[in-house]
This record gives structure tokens, C-alpha cells and sequence, in this order.
């Protein structure tokens, strides 16, 4: 057995395969396609379901992929064991209907023993017991005897619906000092002697829906070969996390908390850290952004959770974007379109942590509450551990352990119920999606021969498709799939909305409310019979919205202009993260690290509307993959592209990979306008913008509104600005004349408060009523009037609300006559339905009987002169 780098072998992998015909393929994105049952891809045949069941007709009949897989149902594994992941790569190779079981037994036999010139003598495999034919290949085709093949009922693969059928696994014999010492011990145990490196999977049947498994008319081949595992074997590691995949992250998380890498407890962080990054950095760079539903929430808590796990290792400042460099110095190799995303990874990792640091401190303070709540039980219910698992992304290790430190348990039951309940929601939320429209079997039709037209009026109706089966008619009421030989409706894709129109024959009129296109690139309508009835093999008419498709490809063939006209202005690090283009606006998303000045908002917007008054012509051309890139067209995350590409080009001002409308030449959109600029909170920067007649509407608007101001202001519309101008000016006058005004007022109140005052032998005395807005300005006059009278008493009533309020000061001379503001004022308060107290020089009191206060203050006044008699 010779070194290999994991690059290396998933490269000897593909070659291998190639070399026994096998079409190579890129790995799919982590995002299925047109697959409403699975949220992530997590095994390699799952992007090809199509092909397995036969729905669709696959490039080659033979193919092999190494694919990026996600699963999160053993996440709390992670770290725990050598070989559990979130992020992995599956190396497979693929027949769809071509050959079967002795092949894939043969070969991986061959891949095994010859290329990676593993051990024969380690290795081990099982087979579903009914399956003589596996049997038979392994013992008597490769000759392993018979104890090394083991019969297990639990070789049956299968993944939610689609294609599964028996499987045959294959083990490595990592040796007995890594095996749990049992007699029982063997392959199948759950120690980490007996390690799966592969399986392979006879798929047969297919599962529905429903749970039934259908025989399939072809035989397949499904197998997957975990990438990091083969790497462990080869590179003679401990587990996956110390192979040249994963263990250069560790190594850099190791020096970022200077922490040690043979401390059990800070091991399993640093496994966690780094298996979670490689899961996060190859979402995002796939289009997915953290968000509280669906993938986005996966990738929400598998990056709440790197960051508690580097909270546990001490580290408290933002540290996960750090480590991007290091996951694409390994990963590019194999998925170079992380590189183009480098950018967006760091910017939403980034911008993800520091929010999360922010919920963490609120999470703290939850979990504190929640502990000193639970002194008496000395339990925290499930449903409180939920809440923190699940909305401050608390792993529920990290709960137990914190609140054990207080002596209180957790309630594991109630935490499984609740996150069962929320899984239920989940599914249920999932089965929604599944019921969707979707077309019949197309592997009938073929492809070639279906036209895309934008001329087309008529075509000849090949298919009808109700709830995923092939119906003869379509009644009214009914909602269908239509598939036409000829069709000049566009499809969704690539953020564009699809075409809506009406088809029509003699006998009836249905509503297309969608255009959608499957994988092999035939086009589907989806309408609602209004009238009478459609039916298949029959010649009907056609009408696109054609405003609507116009009002369309014009805000794509704007959002060109932008995201081109964006990195002229703004840089070459402006990435496309998303994009939305519908009849009303345009949506784009992009990387940008500062928000847009509005300067250089100016000069995007003028930029694009100076390609547009050139009325430059739009070309489409169909070319190859490699000429395409020559041209340095600009491709977008989370698309396939095959072969052959379409290039949309607006003279030498945009290039890019594009499948959707557009305008024949620039001057077609009109005039462009940004309607606003924001952050997403997730790094990424949001621009909407209108074109053609939305635009002109929004200008007549503006200067409708800009009218209607000038009569208000009584001028005319370009003496808006001056006349202002002129009001603000004068408006800053009066606000400064009344403040000086409010001070004279408040000075010439003092005097006429201070003529009040009454004398008791040398202590003056000044009891009155007076009106302030606040506590606090009631506060402020009895020190300005105490600073002018110097000495004595001084006691004010005031009524605010349904209140009294009350201050009394003692110039601190005279509380040596046993004057005592806090005595004083109680006395008052009393009388006024309340009461208080305070210091000898200062108190204040407040009181609910309004009508009193004079009352009140007599008798403040009285306690003052009976104190000085
Ligand atoms: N589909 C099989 C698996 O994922 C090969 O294990």
C-alpha cells in the first residue's frame, strides 16, 4: 500500500473509472434538483434518481462522480468517533440499466487491490442473505473464502423514496488494537475495527411515496466509497479528522486557541470545528445562505454550533472565517468553483458569527434564568433545553454540562419529544412540497426533437401529466403538465420567472401559470383548464403574456448590465449570490464588503443606462464549456451547465453563462433605475432596480409628488429646492428665537416666584404652586431658585398628569435650625394623598389628589414656621 494524498485518490478513483468506460461527471450541488423529497444531497446516486427510475435519459449509461455529500442526522456523532461527518465526499460509480452485480464486484475488487494495493488479507464483506449471486461472485469469481463473507439482513440500502435494492459491503481490518476487545467483536460491530470503505448497491426496486417497492424495469449499479475513509486506511491515521482532508484545519484551530490536540474533551472541539467548516464553506459556496428554514437553517446550525464548540476551546473572539483559506487550499483541487466564491464564504461566515456572538450573550443569560428557575426542581424541562438548542443554537451537551455545574439535570425525554414534534413539522412541511405538479415519465419523448420557438402559435400537445402520472385529458378545474413538440414559452430558471400565457383548442382553454424545465432540458407548462377540456394528440394554439415576457427580458438583460457595471465600479470581488428577475423588478445579490455610497450607486445606474442609450445588440451563441470560458463568460454557483453552453453578450461590456430571456438590443429596456440598495445580513448586498415602463411610471410619480410639494410650498417645481432651503433656514431662526424666548420666560417666572418669598426673622421662606413638564425641571427650578435666594427653604407643588408632585430644599446653613426637607415634605405629600421623605436638604414626594395641592402646600408652609417658632 503506497501514500496517497486524498486528492490523489479521488483523482485514481474517476481515472479508474473512465477507464472502464464510465462518463465523469462534476459533482452535483449540495442542492437538489426538482427533488422536493430530500433537502440536501447525501449520497452520491441521489442528484441521479432520474436516471436510476428510468424518468429520464442519463448522458451515459455508465457514470462515476465523486459528490459532496451532507448529513446531518448523526451531527452529534461528530467528533466522537473516527468516522462520522456532516461533510463528505462519496466517490461512486453508476449503471444505470448497464452492467450489474459482477462488474461493481469486480472492479471495486480490482479498484481496491490493484490501484490502492490495499492488504487483501484485511478485507472483509457482507451480503443481504437471499443474495446468492453477490455470494457466489465474491467467493467463487474473487475467491474469497467463506469466512470472510458475512450474511447480513441489514444489506438493504434505500434513501426516502426512489431507487434501493441489497446491498454488498466492504470492510478494512484496521487490526485489534482499534476494536472494542469483545468476544463478540467482528465485522458489523460498532467499534472501529472493522471499517465500511464501500458500498455497493443493487438497486432493483424502486420506493414510492407510499412506502411500496416497485421492481425496476433495469438493473442498476449505485455505489459509494467514502472519501475520507479510503484516505485514513491509506494514510495509516486514527480516523478520518487526522488525514490530509481535515487535519491541516485542526491544526490551525489548534494555534488559534493554543489548546492540545491529546486532551480527549478539546479533541472532539477541534474535530467538530473543522468537520463543520468544510460543511459550511462548501454550502455557501453552493448558494446556500443562513437563514431560519430549510438548507439555510442547516447551515445556521452547523455554524452556531463550530462557533459554541470554539467558545469551549476558549476562543471568544470571531475565528471561523480564518480558517477558509486552509479548507480551499485542500478542497480546490477537486471543486475549483470554491475559489470563485472565496469572497462570499468569508464574508457570510464572518457576518453569521458575529451575530451569533450576539445571541450567544442573550442565550447566557436565558440559560442562567432558566438554571436559577430550576434550583427547587433541580431538572430543566425539555422544552427550555429546546428553545436553547434550537434558537440560540446551544448544542445540548453544552446545556447539560453548564447546568451540571449547578447541580441540575436536564430533561433528555422532553428535549427528544421536542425536537421530534419539530422534525414531524419538517416532514410535514416537506410532503407539502412533494405533492407539487410534476411530469409523467419523458424517457418516451425525444429530447432532440422538442423545440424551443419563440415564433411558435401552434404545436402538437405530446403530454399530459396529473400528480407525476400520463393522463389522456384535462377537464376543466384540473391542473396539468403539458409538454409540447414545439413551445415558445421560457422556462424558470436561473432567477428569471417562466412565461404565463393560454393555450387553446376547439374544445377547450387552459391558463398557463408557470414554465419549468427538467434536468434533461424539455420544457413543461403548468396550467388550469378554464374551459372544456384538453386533450394529448391534438394541435393547439399558443399565446404567451407577451408584455409580461418583454417586461421580463428586459430586467434580465438589465441585471447583466448591473452586475457588469457593478464590478466596474465596485471591483472585481462583486460576485453574483443570487438574482430575481420578475416582470415588475429586478433583484441582485452580491458580495460586496461596505454598503453602496450613494455616489457610486450614481455611477452604476448612469453606467448601465449609457449601455442602454448605445442600444447595443444582445448575442446569443451556443459554444463548449472550454470556448465559453476563453471568453471569460462569468458562471454562477449552484447551476449545471452540460457540454454546450448558451452566451449571452452585450458588446464588451457583459459576458456571461445564461439560459434565460432577453432583449434583442440594449435599447429595448428603457430607461433603468435603482430603487434601493441594502444588506441582506448574511454579507451580501441587495440592489433592486426597474426598468422600461415600470421606470417611467415611477418617474411620473416622482414628479407628481415633486408637484404637489411645490403647491404646498407655493412655488414652482424647480424652485423646490431653494424655497427649502429657505424654510429650513427660517424654521432653525424660530427655534432659536423661542428657546430664547422659553429663557426669558423661565427667568421673568423666577422673579415673580422669588417676590413670594416670606421672611421668618433671617431664614427666608419660598412656598408656591408652579408649572413644569418633568420631575426633573421641577428639580432644576428649585436649585435655580434655591442658587438665588442662597439660603432658607424652599418648597414647590406641582400638578403633572393626575399627579402632585413636590420638591422642598434646605440650604445646608439652616438645617442646623432643625429645618428638614425630607420632614417638611412628608407633611405636604400626606395631605395630597401620599407620602415620602429624603435628606435634610433635599427630598422630593409625589401625591394622587390633585385638588389638595394648595391645601398641601399650607401646610408644608405651616410645619416650616412652627419649626423655626
Ligand atoms: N448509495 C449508497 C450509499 O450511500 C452507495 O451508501
Amino acid at each position: 500500500m503506497k501514500y496517497m494524498t486524498g486528492n490523489e485518490i479521488r483523482k485514481a478513483y474517476l481515472e479508474f473509472f473512465k477507464g472502464k468506460e464510465h462518463l465523469p461527471l462534476h459533482s452535483f450541488p449540495l442542492i437538489p434538483d426538482n427533488d422536493p423529497s430530500l433537502l440536501l444531497i447525501g449520497a452520491g446516486m441521489a442528484p441521479l434518481k432520474p436516471y436510476f427510475t428510468g424518468k429520464l435519459i442519463p448522458p451515459s449509461y455508465r457514470v462515476t462522480t465523486s459528490q459532496k455529500c451532507i448529513r446531518t442526522g448523526d451531527i452529534d456523532n461528530v467528533g466522537r468517533t473516527a468516522r462520522h461527518h456532516t461533510f463528505f465526499e462519496m466517490l461512486g460509480n453508476f449503471s444505470f440499466g448497464d452492467y450489474f452485480k459482477k462488474e461493481a464486484i469486480a472492479w471495486a475488487w480490482e479498484f481496491l487491490t490493484e490501484v490502492l494495493q490495499l492488504d487483501t488479507d484485511k478485507l472483509y464483506v457482507t451480503v443481504y442473505p437471499d443474495d446468492e449471486e453477490a455470494y457466489s461472485y465474491w467467493h467463487d469469481m474473487i475467491g474469497l473464502s467463506k469466512d470472510r463473507i458475512f450474511k447480513c439482513k441489514d444489506n438493504f440500502w434505500e434513501i426516502g423514496e426512489g431507487p434501493c435494492g441489497p446491498d454488498s459491503e466492504i470492510f478494512y481490518d484496521l487490526g485489534p488494537e482499534r476494536g472494542c476487545g469483545k468476544d463478540t467483536c467482528t465485522v458489523g460491530c460498532d467499534c472501529d475495527r472493522y471499517l465500511e470503505i464501500w458500498n455497493l448497491v443493487f438497486s432493483q426496486f424502486n420506493r414510492t411515496a407510499e412506502g411500496e417497492y416497485k421492481p425496476l424495469a433495469k438493473k442498476n449499479i449505485d455505489t459509494g466509497a467514502g472519501l475520507e475513509r479510503l484516505a485514513s486506511v491509506i494514510q495509516k491515521k486514527e480516523s478520518n479528522f487526522e488525514t490530509d482532508l481535515i487535519f491541516p484545519i485542526i491544526e490551525k484551530v489548534r494555534d488559534i486557541c493554543q489548546g492540545n490536540y491529546d486532551d480527549p474533551q478539546q479533541k472532539i472541539a477541534m474535530k467538530v470545528i473543522a468537520d463543520h467548516l468544510r460543511a459550511i464553506t462548501m454550502m455557501i459556496s453552493d448558494g446556500i445562505l443562513p437563514s431560519n428554514e430549510g438548507r439555510g437553517y442547516v447551515l445556521r446550525r452547523v455554524l452556531r454550533r463550530a462557533v459554541r464548540f470554539g467558545r469551549l476551546l476558549g476562543i471568544e473572539q470571531l475565528f471561523l472565517s480564518s480558517l477558509v483559506d486552509t479548507v480551499l487550499t485542500i478542497m480546490s483541487d477537486g471543486y475549483p468553483e470554491l475559489r470563485e466564491h472565496e469572497a462570499l464564504i468569508k464574508k457570510v461566515i464572518e457576518t453569521e458569527e458575529k451575530q451569533f456572538s450576539m445571541t450567544l450573550v442573550q442565550g447566557m443569560e436565558l440559560l442562567d434564568s432558566l438554571i436559577a428557575e430550576a434550583s427547587k426542581t433541580k431538572t430543566l424541562s425539555g422544552s427550555a433545553v429546546f428553545k436553547l438548542y434550537d434558537t440560540y443554537g446551544f448544542p445540548v451537551e453544552l446545556t447539560e454540562e453548564m447546568a451540571g455545574e449547578k447541580g441540575i439535570s436536564i430533561d433528555m425525554d422532553g428535549f427528544a419529544t421536542a425536537m421530534k414534534e419539530q422534525q414531524d413539522r419538517a416532514r410535514a412541511a416537506r410532503a407539502d412540497v412533494v405533492a407539487k405538479v410534476l411530469t409523467p415519465d419523458t424517457t418516451a419523448l425525444n429530447s432532440a426533437e422538442l423545440i424551443f420557438d419563440e415564433t411558435a402559435t401552434e404545436a402538437h400537445l405530446l403530454m399530459l401529466g396529473k400528480d407525476g402520472q400520463e393522463v389522456e385529458a384535462a377537464h376543466d378545474g384540473e391542473t396539468v403538465t403539458i409538454i409540447l413538440d414545439r413551445t415558445p414559452f421560457h422556462a424558470e430558471g436561473g432567477g428569471q420567472m417562466g412565461d404565463t400565457g393560454v393555450i387553446s383548442t376547439a374544445s377547450g382553454r387552459a391558463v398557463v401559470t408557470d414554465t419549468k424545465v427538467l434536468p434533461n432540458g424539455i420544457l413543461y407548462l403548468i396550467a388550469t383548464v378554464m374551459e372544456g377540456y384538453l386533450k394529448t394528440d391534438t394541435i393547439v394554439s399558443l399565446a404567451v403574456d407577451t408584455e409580461r415576457h418583454l417586461a421580463l427580458a428586459r430586467n434580465h438583460t438589465a441585471t447583466h448590465l448591473l452586475h457588469a457595471a457593478l464590478r466596474r465600479v465596485l471591483g472585481n470581488h462583486v460576485n453574483q449570490a443570487g438574482s430575481l428577475v420578475t416582470p415588475e423588478r429586478l433583484r441582485f445579490d452580491f458580495t460586496h464588503f461596505s454598503p453602496v455610497t450613494t455616489d457610486e450607486l450614481y455611477e452604476v445606474e448612469t453606467l448601465v443606462n449609457e449601455e442602454i442609450l448605445k442600444n447595443i445588440p444582445v448575442t446569443l451563441a451556443e459554444m463548449s464549456q472550454a470556448e465559453a470560458k476563453e471568453k471569460g463568460a462569468m458562471a454562477l454557483f449552484g447551476e449545471k451547465y452540460g457540454d454546450v453552453v448558451r452566451v449571452v453578450s452585450i458588446g464588451d461590456f457583459s459576458c456571461e453563462l445564461c439560459g434565460g430571456s432577453h432583449v434583442h438590443s440594449t435599447g429595448i429596456i428603457g430607461p433603468f433605475r435603482i430603487v434601493s440598495e441594502a444588506g441582506t445580513g448574511t454579507g451580501v448586498r441587495r440592489i433592486e432596480a426597474i426598468t422600461g415602463k415600470a421606470a417611467l411610471e415611477k418617474a411620473r410619480q416622482d414628479a407628481i409628488c415633486l408637484q404637489e410639494v411645490a403647491h404646498i410650498l407655493k412655488t414652482q417645481s424647480d424652485g423646490v429646492v431653494q424655497r427649502v432651503q429657505q424654510l429650513t433656514a427660517e424654521l432653525k431662526d424660530k427655534e432659536h428665537e423661542l428657546q430664547q424666548l422659553k429663557k426669558d420666560a423661565a427667568l421673568s417666572d423666577m422673579e415673580s416666584l422669588l417676590a413670594q418669598q416670606e421672611q421668618c426673622g433671617d431664614v427666608s421662606i419660598l412656598v408656591a404652586e408652579v408649572h413644569c413638564d418633568s420631575m426633573d425641571s421641577l428639580r432644576e427650578l428649585a436649585d435655580a431658585l434655591m442658587d438665588k435666594q442662597h439660603q432658607g427653604v424652599i418648597l414647590l407643588g406641582m400638578v403633572h398628569g393626575d399627579k402632585v408632585n413636590f420638591v422642598c430644599k434646605v440650604a445646608k446653613n439652616d438645617t442646623k435650625r432643625g429645618l428638614h426637607a425630607g420632614n417638611i415634605i412628608k407633611v405636604a405629600a400626606q395631605k395630597a394623598g401620599g407620602n415620602g421623605g429624603g435628606r435634610p436638604d433635599m427630598a422630593q414626594a409625589g401625591g394622587k389628589n390633585t385638588d389638595n395641592i394648595a391645601v398641601a402646600l399650607a401646610a408644608g408652609k405651616e410645619t416650616i414656621y412652627h419649626i423655626l417658632k
